[in-house]
């Protein structure tokens, strides 16, 4: 008996190695091992001569190889029938190179604050997030705006109505706030985030757009260190093809405050509808800590100065890439978004 089992394992190798190199050998496999005169019939008439207690056995083993063999040609059934149709059947040029993956881009809103982030980041400035539903203090009070300011009123607010001290946050001047209570010193970061206003959505004005706030907190910290920091960043932004000039200004976090402006990228500086015809473009709001937000988070103001700025990243955009209405940003239509990639 052991000689029809080493028949049987000889035969199963043969099956497996086979490979049908043309149509016509699919055929030739049935015949040799399938067919009335083929091998698994003739091993099969090998029952007979087992002897009665090994038959259990051995009528497993040869239906199990029947179906092993059974099996292959069915598997070389099914290639045959795909290269014949594919290749032969087929008017198709196999060589052609295929269809390109569309690959997705980032948004150019990420493009244009990773660019901000990297470049204040090689100034040695760290990143700090904060939450978008923030309470009244960081939001307000403790940036020099407590109830009843006038200055609220320069950022329509959105409440939360199930707890009136909830907003969404306004502007990222709250993370100055959060970061300033943790009171480690010196303090220099830049925070990217979403912002909330209660605006009308227009060509100009959204109800969610998003801000970069940056914050100097350290020993001696003057207004030249704040304007040397944001000329090297509209430099490293925009190149040096333009104008630059800050106007006296008024923030209740900052004294003095000022804006930056550069001239307008899109006519040069001659005046169009982007600049409203004046030749500049607001880009930034900046000026030094204001002393009572220095001792609101329990830094001493006769020890520290510092200086903060907020921008717009919808408006950099805008200026960057010659976008007209900031509506596109947030309308996700593809034939938009896929013009900017991650080299520009
Ligand atoms: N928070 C201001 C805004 O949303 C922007 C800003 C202005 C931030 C001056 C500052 C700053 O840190 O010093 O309009």
């Amino acid at each position: 008996m052991e000689a029809l089992l080493q028949r049987i394992e000889a035969l199963k190798t043969e099956i497996s190695s086979f490979v049908a190199a043309k149509a016509d050998d699919t055929e030739a496999f049935r015949i040799k091992y399938l067919g009335t005169k083929g091998l698994v019939k003739e091993v099969m008439g090998e029952m007979k001569n087992v002897p009665v207690e090994r038959k259990k056995e051995f009528g497993q083993l040869l239906n199990e190889f029947k179906l092993f063999a059974e099996a292959k040609y069915g598997e070389l059934q099914t290639v045959t029938d795909a290269t014949q149709t594919n290749a032969e059947n087929s008017t198709f040029d196999w060589s052609l190179p295929g269809d390109p993956l569309r690959e997705g881009s980032r948004h150019p809103i990420s493009l244009v604050r990773n660019q901000v982030v990297s470049i204040f980041q090689r100034l040695g400035f760290a990143v700090a997030e904060g939450p978008e539903i923030e309470d009244d203090w960081h939001n307000f009070t403790a940036l020099n705006m407590p109830e009843n300011h006038t200055a609220r009123d320069m950022q329509d607010t959105f409440y939360i109505s199930q707890n009136p001290d909830w907003i969404l946050r306004t502007h990222t001047s709250s993370v100055q706030v959060r970061e300033m209570e943790k009171g480690k010193l010196p303090i220099r970061i830049i925070c990217p985030g979403r912002v909330y206003r209660n605006e009308t959505i227009s060509a100009r004005a959204h109800c969610f757009f998003h801000q970069v706030e940056g914050l100097y907190i350290a020993e001696n910290v003057s207004f030249a260190d704040l304007k040397q920091t944001l000329y090297f960043f509209v430099q490293e932004m925009f190149g040096k093809d333009f104008k630059v000039r800050f106007r006296p200004s008024y923030f209740p976090f900052t004294e003095p405050s000022a804006e930056m402006d550069i001239s307008c990228l899109i006519c040069g500086g001659t005046g169009c509808n982007v600049c409203k015809h004046t030749g500049w473009v607001e880009i930034l709001g900046c000026g030094m800590v204001h002393p009572n937000l220095l001792e609101n988070c329990g830094i001493d103001s006769n020890k520290y100065t510092g200086f903060a700025f907020g921008m717009g990243i919808e408006r950099i955009t805008m200026l960057k890439y010659q976008i007209k209405d900031l509506r596109l940003f947030s309308e996700n239509d593809v034939r938009f978004l896929k013009q900017f990639s991650a080299a520009t």
